[in-house]
C-alpha cells in the first residue's frame, strides 16, 4: 500500500469539476509525464500551465515538445511571447504571458492559435483566462520540495477529462 503523506490530502478542487493530481519525485519524472500527455494530444489542444516562478513549466514545455517530436531547442518564450515549432507530429506553439497585459495578449489574436491545426501550450495562462477557449486543459505545477512537484489537472471538457484517467493521474 501506498504511504499516504499530507500533500496527498490537499484540496486542489477549483471549484469547475473534478481535478487530477499526479506526483512527480524528479525533474525527470515531469518530462516523462508531459511526453506521456504529448502523445495523447491532437490538433486544437490547448494546454494552460500555470505554477510559480521556477515551478517546472518552462521544463514542462520542452519535454511535451520532444514527446510531440520537436528537435529544435525549445527555449523559454517569456521574451518572445509566442514561439512556433512546426518540425513535430503536429504544430506546437509555447507561450508565455508572463509579460503582457490582458490588452497585449488580446491584439495578439490567441484565437487563431488555439482553433488551429497544432497544439498550444501557455505558461502562465491564469493571466489570460478571459481568452481561454472553453474547451482546455488547465495543468498547475506546485512545488512539494525540492525536486517533487504535484501536476495538477483541471479539465475542461470531456476529451481533456479522458486524458487525465489514460495518464494514470488520480482524481482529488
Ligand atoms: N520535479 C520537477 N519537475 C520539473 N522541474 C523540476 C523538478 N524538480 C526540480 N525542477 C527544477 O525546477 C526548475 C524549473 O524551471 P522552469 O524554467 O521550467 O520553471 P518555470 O515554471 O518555467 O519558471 P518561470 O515562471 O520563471 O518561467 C528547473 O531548474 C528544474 O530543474
Ligand atoms: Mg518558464
Amino acid at each position: 500500500m501506498r504511504h499516504m503523506s499530507d500533500r496527498e490530502h490537499r484540496d486542489y478542487r477549483g471549484g469547475n469539476g473534478t481535478a487530477f493530481v499526479w506526483q512527480s519525485r524528479s525533474e525527470a519524472d515531469t518530462a516523462r509525464f508531459a511526453e506521456r500527455l504529448a502523445r495523447l494530444c491532437g490538433p486544437g489542444t490547448v494546454l494552460a500551465l500555470d505554477g510559480d516562478l521556477g515551478a517546472g513549466k518552462t521544463r514542462f514545455a520542452q519535454a511535451f515538445a520532444s514527446g510531440l517530436g520537436v528537435r529544435d531547442i525549445v527555449s523559454s518564450p517569456t521574451f518572445t511571447i509566442i514561439k512556433e515549432y512546426e518540425d513535430g507530429r503536429l504544430p506546437f506553439y509555447h507561450m508565455d504571458v508572463y509579460r503582457i497585459s490582458l490588452e497585449e495578449a488580446d491584439e495578439l489574436g490567441l484565437e487563431e492559435y488555439f482553433e488551429g491545426n497544432g497544439v498550444s501550450l501557455v505558461e502562465w495562462a491564469s493571466l489570460i483566462e478571459p481568452l481561454l477557449p472553453p474547451e482546455r486543459l488547465h495543468i498547475r505545477l506546485e512545488v512539494t520540495g525540492p525536486t517533487s512537484r504535484d501536476v495538477v489537472a483541471e479539465p475542461r471538457g470531456e476529451r481533456y477529462a479522458a486524458w487525465c484517467r489514460e495518464l494514470g493521474m488520480l482524481p482529488v
